[in-house]
């Protein structure tokens, strides 16, 4: 992918919101159902509890209106909704329509599938509509996975949950916050990890484990290469949270040391589009992120698929909204 060209309209993110279900589901309730331990969930996977429940329509409702009442944007004023989910409530339609009426959009709505990497395929995608004219658009990532979990089966029952984030993407005048961006995908690889419809996710865990890895390196460095950026420059990274050891061994080969992670995934397990956009809350939440911050979005998953983008912290939209920065 070439890089971004001069003089595109560029986007800020002005907003942001969570949703988890009520309901956890520490390892210690898993011990009760399957032949697993606590410490062999922490210890391999780096998770301690996830939320399971709601449905994907309900969370993406909950996180969508919370962005749009921090960015203080009204809700007709939003152009488009993007609503990245594996999960989707129905196989017809999409659940993203659900939302837009719940939330009182009057606009185009439309869900975007490439599992583990769909919330940043569908911010790249919403900078692409930006740039082609709209002003604002919800980016909402959610997914409901626990549904499509066998949680007889031992292999994916310790990594799998539910979840929502959103943000609020407005436009400014000259370059925003997305300086680069990656996007990838491998149908040679969907029989590692794939469910069918109305089946179970099933996995081979070791081979995604490690193509894991290599794919977020290799999609984290065209990103870095197209923004002209390197490693060393990079304030954080907010990776998919499947398991702390692929995160670890990520940082390794891009030189970084752990610190510069956000991590969640102890307190959400995987919970796939979300996964990204709750991390990048938290850090956002926690004061990690400050104006002029390098951040690098970067995720894998079903497809097999790879996603990434550089986002430089900040800026100011033509109405006078900023990068909300909460530190
Ligand atoms: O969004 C993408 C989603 N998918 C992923 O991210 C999956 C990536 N892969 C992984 O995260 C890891 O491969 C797993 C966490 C799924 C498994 O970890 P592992 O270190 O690859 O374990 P393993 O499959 O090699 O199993 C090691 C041992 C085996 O026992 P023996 O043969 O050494 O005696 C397994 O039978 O651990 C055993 N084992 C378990 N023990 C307790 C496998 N699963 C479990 C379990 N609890 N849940």
């Amino acid at each position: 992918m070439p890089a971004i060209p001069p003089n595109v309209r560029g986007a800020i993110i002005t907003g942001w919101g969570t949703a988890l279900p009520p309901k956890v589901v520490t390892n210690h309730d898993l011990e009760q159902t399957i032949d697993t331990s606590h410490d062999w969930i922490v210890d391999r996977t780096g998770i301690h509890e996830r939320r399971v429940g709601g449905s994907t329509v309900g969370l993406s409702v909950e996180s969508g209106r919370m962005a749009l009442e921090m960015s203080g944007v009204d809700p007709l004023a939003i152009d488009a909704l993007v609503l990245a989910t594996t999960t989707p409530d129905r196989t017809v339609p999409a659940s993203s329509p659900a939302v837009q009426t719940e939330l009182g959009l009057k606009c185009g709505a439309y869900d975007v599938n490439a599992a583990c990497s769909g919330f940043v395929y569908a911010l790249v995608q919403a900078h692409g509509m930006i740039a082609m004219g709209a002003k604002k658009v919800l980016v909402i990532g959610t997914d409901t996975l626990a549904r499509i979990t066998d949680w007889s089966d031992r292999n994916t029952a310790i990594l799998f949950a539910d979840g929502s984030a959103a943000v609020v993407l407005e436009a400014v005048e000259g370059p925003g916050q997305l300086l680069g961006w990656d996007l990838d995908a491998d149908g040679t690889a969907e029989k590692f990890l794939y469910a069918d419809v109305g089946g179970y996710i099933q996995m081979d865990g070791k081979e995604v484990f490690r193509r894991a890895v290599r794919i977020m390196v290799d999609s984290a460095t065209k990103s870095m290469n197209h923004a002209g950026v390197t490693a060393d420059d990079v304030s954080l990274v907010v990776p998919h949270q499947a398991n702390i050891r692929i995160i670890q061994a990520s940082m390794d080969r891009l030189g970084l040391p752990i610190e510069r992670a956000v991590t969640v995934l102890h307190r959400t397990g995987n919970t796939s589009s979300a996964s990204i956009p709750l991390a990048l809350a938290d850090a956002l939440d926690n004061g990690r992120v400050a104006k002029g911050d390098l951040l690098l979005l970067v995720g894998f998953g079903a497809g097999m698929t790879a996603a990434s983008a550089i986002l430089r912290w900040g800026g100011t939209t033509a109405d006078g909204a900023d990068a909300t920065v909460l530190a």
